[in-house]
């Protein structure tokens, strides 16, 4: 089973960016964890990170007979990007949505995702933990 995790703009920021919001755990600190719950679900993963909107589109398309399903925190494209939906849509590949914050008590504008409207499942306020959680939601998601 191969799963693709994608992560949108400023996420490669983490530990730096707003600690009190996103805690102070790195980048690198989240990919070391996604690599171990990979190594204890026995799933196969490959991360992506990338500020740009049209290079998350990109990623998704290649996806398409490349993988099995996709976690995917689009970050601020979350609430206006119709174009990673649309991606998302396209490849018709199972994915769960993941936001480290809990993005339904922060700003109004945080409490729409464009990405909801095709994820399976959204899972947000659990910190990096939110990671874990998907990829176990897609296993069992993806074994039935
Ligand atoms: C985020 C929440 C978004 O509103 C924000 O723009 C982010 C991160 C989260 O993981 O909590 O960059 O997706």
């Amino acid at each position: 089973m191969r799963i693709l995790i994608i992560n949108g703009p400023n996420l490669n920021m983490l530990g730096v960016r707003e600690p009190s919001v996103y805690g102070t755990g790195s980048y690198e600190q989240l990919c070391a964890m996604l690599h171990g719950w990979a190594d204890m679900l026995d799933v196969e993963i490959e991360i992506f990170q990338s500020n740009h909107e049209g290079a998350i589109v990109d990623e998704i398309q290649e996806a398409l007979g490349n993988f099995d399903g996709i976690v995917i925190n689009p970050a601020a494209y979350t609430h206006t990007s119709v174009a990673i939906l649309d991606a998302l849509k396209a490849v018709s590949i199972p994915t769960v949505e993941v936001h480290i914050s809990d993005v339904n008590a922060r700003e109004e504008f945080r409490r729409h995702s464009f990405v909801s409207l095709y994820a399976m499942k959204t899972i947000a306020g659990l910190g990096f933990d939110g990671y874990r959680v998907a990829l176990e939601t897609l296993k069992t998601a993806l074994a039935e």
